[in-house]
């Protein structure tokens, strides 16, 4: 269920749902009836196995629907997806947590890397998101809709026009339009998801196309929620990880990896003599270090 949060941007508070799947059916079928007909002619000139004594047949009058977006193998073994605590999620969430998860320069290249990628004017998707919004606060956005589990911070996040609850653990559908929006986001999230390959599956239903799925994390994390492939794997591990889960999903571009390290001698130094002997002694760690994978829903045809 779509509920809007209780901001003070009373013009945000739009009544209605998000966009129904009679307007993305629109979007797909907006070639001209001549230029609609030409596609399926060219389509029809591969010769498929029905056809293959060059005889046009009648099956291969009939184009066969994309296979885009279908998950072409599983990334995780059952055992590398369960957790230490295995309790129900929503137990977890249950109660709001208004802190910040990330340092503020993480949070500062993450909001730079947004104005860069996220048009003005876009509908976006902040999936696994709480309280806080890392978008540009000068940037206008079409429609923000926030996924969460706790209805307490995302009533909170003054970005958001819309939000729902959803545990993707039990059940990763999202009961959203396809094709509806322009960008996904899930900020240092995605090591909860127990079955991400749906997740993303459904994030690139969602989108569309062209549109771009940035996901983002650190090395920070609920230890015991994490999945054990994540609890497992070294930075580099874990950008792979991420790196997979796009490229499973038929129809994602190629995923480019953003890193930022804390690794030149001004970020490691700390600004007192305490600082280096705190850090010596393991009770300061450093700043956040930064890493995004990103990919775009590809152009592809409807029909192939
Ligand atoms: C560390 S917080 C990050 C919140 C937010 N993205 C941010 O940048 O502050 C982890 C978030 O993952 C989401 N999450 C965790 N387990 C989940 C689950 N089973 N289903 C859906 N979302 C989940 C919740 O929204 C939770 O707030």
């Amino acid at each position: 269920m779509f509920i809007a949060p209780n901001t003070h941007h009373h013009h945000r508070h739009r009544p209605c749902p998000p966009s129904s799947p009679t307007t993305a059916h629109k979007r797909s079928t907006s070639l001209s009836p001549a230029k609609f007909k030409s596609l399926i002619r060219i389509t029809n000139t591969v010769t498929t196995p029905d056809d293959a004594d060059g005889n046009e047949t009648a099956a291969s009058n009939q184009p066969t629907p994309s296979s885009a977006g279908r998950i072409k193998q599983l990334v995780l073994s059952p055992e590398s997806r369960t957790k230490l605590n295995a309790l129900p999620d929503r137990d977890f969430y249950s109660f709001p947590r208004f802190v910040k998860h990330v340092d503020d320069g993480f949070l500062a290249t993450l909001t730079d890397l947004y104005r860069d990628r996220v048009r003005p004017g876009s509908e976006v998707l902040d999936l696994m998101s709480s309280w806080v919004s890392h978008l540009p606060e000068e940037v206008r956005y079409k429609r923000v809709v926030g996924h969460g589990m706790n209805a307490q911070e995302l009533a909170r996040n003054p970005r958001l026009d819309y939000f729902f609850v959803k545990d993707l653990n039990r059940e990763p559908r999202l009961e959203l339009a396809s094709g509806s929006f322009d960008a996904v986001l899930c900020t240092v999230s995605v090591q909860y998801l127990q079955q991400p390959e749906e997740v993303f599956a459904e994030v690139f239903r969602a989108l569309r196309p062209g549109g771009v799925f940035i996901v983002s994390f650190s090395n920070r994390l609920f230890y015991e929620k994490a999945i054990t492939a994540w609890r497992d794997g070294t930075g580099y591990g874990r950008v792979q990880l991420v790196v997979q889960y796009f490229q499973c999903i038929e129809g994602f571009t190629e995923p480019e990896i953003i890193r930022k390290l804390p690794g030149s001698s001004a970020a490691r130094e700390g600004k007192s003599p305490l600082d280096w002997i705190f850090r010596l002694l393991g009770l300061l760690s450093g700043p956040d270090p930064f890493y995004a994978v990103i990919a775009h829903k590809n152009f592809k045809p409807v029909y192939e």
